[in-house]
């Protein structure tokens, strides 16, 4: 590794990050993370911290995971890479397609489409419904709806569906024929309702409304997160996304769960539209996949989808999208090792005992601290504390507050994640009860400090 001040005197100057201005890189460097071992990471000086950021969301194994990093270089030995395009396969992808076919079992999601990540799940997604309806003989089926504060990744179809002007307004025009509806978000909305069931009938009235407005039959399909996540961390009332599923199969839409977070335990269900009861058509997924040991995802698809085109006699389900990477054997390896140790350990299990831990302590925090306006969670390990500079009005706090919290809770041993006024928690899922207690306690100290 380069010494310490190369990399310190080199920081942001020859790449540009992602999600950032180019010139705050260069005014407040980023942090070098030089090493991670279980639930921790440390820095290019030394210092230790609990990741309560999990990666990005997707290293719910830790960084100890020894299978999986042995599955992955087991598999570089053998067969690095070999394309699935047509006409070829590889050993490692077909094992993995079996596996999670048997996983998605209780959705009934048996085919996988793999990609190299969430954007491209997503890309996919809406690609493939389109096709789906066009093979059926609507093809007049082409637009989306989605809920405002969802992300859905920056590839240009699924940013057309993402619901936070941050990712949409330089890019503009994105797709045509995306529409949005209000997300169930009791803190701030437009019905000014804080019951989260009375504000579920509103969105879902709202859904109903615009199928109306646009015409059923020229809508293709609905794009949600069962949790939100990038947007705050916004869990529905339990009555939402059962309803949602409802109102699309009423209606010939089709749902797609973007569970790019959500899937592989971190709601504390082993998928997010488990844990609501839900069977969507189509779900997302990459992240926890491979850990963020490997590049990897895959868009799984229902027995109805896979059947409408294996049936297909017209040619017109040849499915012209994929990707170099799609279906890579080393992606496959990490996958089946992820995907065993996450059985193994039951993460699952652990994301909703710990998340519970981690939900009261906030709240406790919420008691002590007037700067918290809102506390999120209470599924899993996927929190976040909205902070404002007035509880009465609600008004965000200042960036320079927020910035200032990160440090204090970053030098107090634990590293969150800033999003606008949000602290946004979504540790590994292999986090034990001391280590959740220690972030309770960073937050605490951060907070703590402003004062
Ligand atoms: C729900 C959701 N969908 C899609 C994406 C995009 O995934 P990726 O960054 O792997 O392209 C993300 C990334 O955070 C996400 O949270």
């Amino acid at each position: 590794m380069k010494d310490e001040n190369f990399l310190k005197a080199n920081n942001a100057r020859h790449m540009w990050h992602p999600m950032t201005h180019p010139a705050d890189s260069l005014m407040n460097p980023p942090k070098i993370v030089t090493g991670g071992k279980g639930v921790r990471i440390v820095d290019v000086d030394g210092h230790s911290t609990i990741d309560a950021v999990g990666g990005l969301w997707n290293v719910n194994l830790g960084y100890s995971c020894e299978p999986v990093k042995q599955a992955i270089s087991k598999q570089l030995d053998v067969l690095p890479y070999y394309s699935t395009f047509r006409g070829t396969s590889n050993d490692a992808i077909i094992e993995l397609s079996v596996m999670l076919a048997e996983f998605f079992e209780p959705e009934n999601l048996t085919r996988a489409f793999f990609t190299s990540g969430g954007s491209d799940s997503m890309e996919v997604a809406l690609r493939l419904v389109r096709q789906f309806h066009k093979i059926r003989g609507e093809a007049g089926r082409v637009k989306f709806i989605s809920l405002k504060k969802g992300y859905h990744g920056t590839h240009t179809g699924a940013a057309s569906v993402n619901g936070n002007a941050n990712f949409r307004l330089q890019y503009e025009p994105l797709m045509a024929g995306c529409y949005h509806i209000p997300a169930p978000y009791t803190y701030r909305n437009p019905f000014n309702e804080s019951d989260p069931e009375r504000l579920a009938q509103h969105c879902l009235a709202a859904l109903e409304d615009e199928i109306a407005f646009q015409g059923a039959g020229t809508i293709a399909a609905f794009v949600m997160e069962p949790i939100l996540g990038a947007g705050g961390v916004i869990p529905p009332h339990p009555s939402f996304m059962p309803a949602v599923r409802e109102i699309c199969s009423r209606n010939g839409i089709l749902l797609i769960a973007d569970e790019v977070i959500t899937a592989f335990g971190r709601t504390g269900g082993w998928t997010g539209s488990r844990h609501w009861g839900v069977k969507p058509d189509i779900m997302c997924t990459a992240k926890a996949i491979t850990n963020g040991y490997f590049p990897f995802g895959a868009a799984m698809l229902s027995d109805e989808i896979a059947e409408t085109f294996e049936n297909d006699k017209a040619g017109k389900a040849n499915v012209a999208s994929g990707y170099t990477y799609s279906g890579h054997p080393v992606g496959a390896a990490a996958a089946i090792a992820c995907l065993k140790e996450t059985l193994r350990l039951k993460v699952n299990e652990n994301a909703a005992a710990r998340g519970t831990q981690l939900h009261n302590g906030l709240l406790a925090l919420k008691d002590k601290y007037e700067i918290i306006g809102d506390v999120r969670g209470g599924h899993g390990l996927m929190s976040a504390l909205e902070l404002t500079s007035d509880r009465a009005t609600k008004a965000p706090v200042a960036p320079a507050t927020i910035s200032k919290l990160h440090e204090a809770i970053y030098r107090a041993g634990v590293m969150v994640r800033i999003s606008g006024p949000n602290v946004i928690l979504s540790p590994p899922l292999v986090i034990d009860a001391a280590d959740t207690n220690a972030i309770i306690g960073a937050l605490d100290e951060g907070l703590a400090s402003l004062a």
